[in-house]
């Protein structure tokens, strides 16, 4: 899609190259650390786990001598700690490559952050059934049309299972995954289960229980989350109104919470519209997963309780917006 990348980390640039040569061989530990986060086809966690970058982003302005990745770099050593790298120029395979580390040659070296060691497998016979569909449809009348959004689709999901739907703007996912949380009514003939009990179509027909366990993650938090409110604020509404917890529990578990998303406890006084997109969306991340916290807080041989149960994933193949 682009001939040439630049990594961009803290508002500096730290690599620069053709796509070919930084995706073959990256020369900043950061690309490295990225690059292994990118889950590829053939990879599962029960062979091996993705790496992360440890640590979070330093705030704007903070770090005023050395290396600006240094708070997160297992290769970093005194030198760095003193002296900004310079934009070091590398003659790469299909043209210069820049990198910002004084020992790119190495930066493939860099040391993994988290254990390689696969998730190990539950022991499960047969892992619990979760969700169950069938024959899901939706038509939607314009003017003097039918529009049939979703066609007769049948899935079973199990514990722990992770679906991705993919297709085309317009193909159904969105349709599909609201007639799922209730939010558009299927036509005749749907049947939907929820741990072997009977799912009423409408949200308002469900159990609290059901309602809670089946949340969504909007894809834009911008137009999900009210921009005006803290991170504290909105992830802490969602824990009093579906978990019930108040007091110390609930501060307890806002914490857990902030933690499996990686999110700073600096920023849960920030408003919404102060974050950068990606700690958005780990706000509505946070938001939607506890209801999984609730729904898994039963005794179960394979889950820990902070695992979800099963998620869909669903995003366009287009360019436009899923
Ligand atoms: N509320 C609605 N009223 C009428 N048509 C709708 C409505 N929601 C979705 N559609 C139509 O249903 C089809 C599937 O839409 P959608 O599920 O949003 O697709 P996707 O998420 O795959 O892009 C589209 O043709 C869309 O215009
Ligand atoms: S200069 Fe040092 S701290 Fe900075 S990226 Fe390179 S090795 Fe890491
Ligand atoms: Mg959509």
């Amino acid at each position: 899609m682009c001939d040439r990348v630049g990594m961009l980390y803290a508002g500096k640039l730290v690599e620069e190259g053709t796509t070919a040569d930084v995706f073959a061989k990256p020369r900043h530990p950061y690309t490295v650390g990225l690059l292994r986060c990118l889950p590829r086809e053939g990879r599962s966690k029960e062979t091996s786990r993705l790496d992360t970058i440890p640590g979070s982003l330093p705030l704007p302005g903070s770090v005023t001598q050395g290396c600006i990745f240094a708070s997160r770099c297992k290769l970093a050593d005194e030198r760095c700690l003193k002296n900004a790298p310079p934009p070091y120029r590398i003659a790469a395979a299909h043209g210069d490559q820049m990198s910002r580390c004084h020992y790119h040659k190495r930066a493939e070296s860099l040391p993994r952050a988290t254990d390689e060691a696969p998730v190990p497998v539950a022991a499960l016979d047969a892992p619990a059934l979760a969700l169950w569909a069938r024959n899901l449809s939706k038509t939607f009348r314009v003017g003097d049309e039918d529009v049939r959004a979703v066609h007769d689709v049948s899935l079973d999901l199990v514990q722990g299972e992770t679906l991705g739907l993919v297709g085309e703007s317009g193909s159904g996912k969105t349709t599909l995954a609201k007639l799922l949380l209730g939010l558009v009514a299927p036509d005749k003939g749907a049947m939907l289960e929820l741990d072997g009990k009977s799912l009423p179509g409408r949200v308002t027909h469900r159990s609290e229980e059901q309602v809670k366990s089946l949340q969504i993650v909007f894809q834009n938090p911008d137009s999900a989350l009210n921009r005006a409110h803290s991170v504290r604020q909105l992830i802490a509404r969602s824990l009093t109104k579906l978990a019930a917890l108040h007091g110390k529990a609930k501060e307890k578990r806002l914490q857990t919470l902030t933690e499996a998303v990686r999110l700073p406890e600096r920023y849960l006084g920030q408003r919404m519209r102060q974050l950068s997109g990606g700690l958005k969306q780990r706000v509505a991340i946070a938001r939607a997963i506890r209801a999984w916290w609730c729904a898994t807080s039963r005794p179960r041989r394979s889950m820990c309780r902070c695992r979800r149960r099963f998620s869909i994933c669903w995003r366009t193949c287009s360019a436009s917006g899923a």
